[in-house]
């Protein structure tokens, strides 16, 4: 028999071929109306999210089977941890597997605006060389970035920093002796000291809303900001508004407040990248991000210790 597992966002193919061939899978909505899993819900063991999905307690109140909630990515942000653990129900995700193409993606992101990349391509395409040279960009090398939250994806973009010759500075809730960079503790002042200010933390209530409207000011009009960490943690109304009226240069984002929907004011801007939540969504990583979460659901279901458990 095999055990019966609830996906309620969308994988990739071959994680897809995994489940098919050891669970039977069902598939629902997140938001799922009480009562309407009833057919299934006394047979549910396990539930595979992503890192965009949010996995409430009235979802959990409805699985009373429910022993794990294997998570695609490694934020879980939008899962009820407390409510999950409450229950008995482990959480897993997919951690450091995604670290280097995120990192990558930051730095992408970082030239791309920094270096006016998009511009410049425009430019050659509308044939506008023939009538004048493009305008100048700017170096990043030499220049001061500052990292908010310097946890596995921010230690991989530090690195990439400084093969650039960036100056580093980093801030979060601690500093890390071990790390080579210079710890700033105090987010305002750290936006004030950098030309690029880089959001590699976490999303959830706790970071919720930290890059807003005083933050942007003291980043000031020549700094960029790069956020590949989660839409939440940028006020994204405040964020438009300092785009607006040059409070801040320019932004480079893989994420957003409202995902998938981009305000119209957002798009229409000139001084932005603008990148689908994809800054894990190469082929190499996505394989990796299955084989993890099907380790994890294996492990589970034959008894071995779970490979990424969240613990908190
Ligand atoms: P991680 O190792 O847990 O790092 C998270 C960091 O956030 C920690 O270093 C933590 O710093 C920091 N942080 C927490 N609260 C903070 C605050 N108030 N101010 C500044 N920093 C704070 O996780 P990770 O593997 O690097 O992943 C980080 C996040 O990236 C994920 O949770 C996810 O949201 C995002 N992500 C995005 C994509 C994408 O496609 N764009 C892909 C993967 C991940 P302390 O150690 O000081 O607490
Ligand atoms: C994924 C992510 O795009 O790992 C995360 O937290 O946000 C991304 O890697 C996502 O989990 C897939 O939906």
């Amino acid at each position: 028999m095999k055990p019966h597992i609830l996906k309620v966002a969308h994988v990739p193919h071959f994680l897809d071929a995994h489940l098919d061939q050891h669970f039977q899978v069902h598939v629902a909505d997140q938001d799922a109306k009480p009562g309407s899993l009833s057919s299934i819900a006394p047979d549910v063991r396990a539930l595979v999210a992503n890192g965009e999905s949010t996995i409430r307690a009235a979802l959990l109140d409805q699985l009373p089977a429910l022993e794990l909630i294997a998570v695609f990515g490694v934020g879980y942000d939008g899962v009820d941890v407390a409510a999950a653990q409450a229950r008995g129900i482990a959480v897993t995700n997919t951690p450091d597997v995604l670290t280097d193409d995120v990192a990558d993606m930051g730095m992408a992101l970082l030239l791309a605006l920094a270096r006016r990349i998009l511009e410049a391509d425009a430019f050659v395409r509308a044939q506008q060389w023939p009538t004048g040279p493009f305008g100048w960009s700017r170096s990043i090398s030499r220049q001061k970035v500052g990292i908010v939250g310097l946890g596995r994806i921010g230690s991989a973009f530090a690195r990439r920093a400084a093969a650039f010759g960036m100056e580093i500075t980093y801030t979060g809730r601690t500093a890390k002796p071990q790390a080579p960079y210079r710890y700033q503790p105090s987010l305002s002042v750290l936006a004030e000291e950098v030309d690029f200010l880089v959001v590699c933390a976490h999303g959830g209530d706790s970071t919720r809303g930290l890059i807003n409207a005083q933050i942007l000011q003291a980043l000031g009009p020549h700094g960029l900001l790069i956020n590949i960490g989660r839409g939440s943690v940028v006020d994204e109304p405040a964020l438009i508004h300092a785009l607006q009226n040059d409070i801040i240069a320019g932004a480079g984002l893989d994420v957003f407040a409202h995902e998938p929907n981009v305000p119209e004011a957002l798009r229409a801007l000139p001084n932005v990248v603008l990148t689908p939540h994809a800054a894990s969504a190469t082929t190499q990583t996505r394989q990796a991000m299955s084989d993890l979460v099907y380790e994890n659901l294996a492990a589970h279901f034959t008894g071995r210790p779970l490979p990424t458990p969240v613990t908190r």
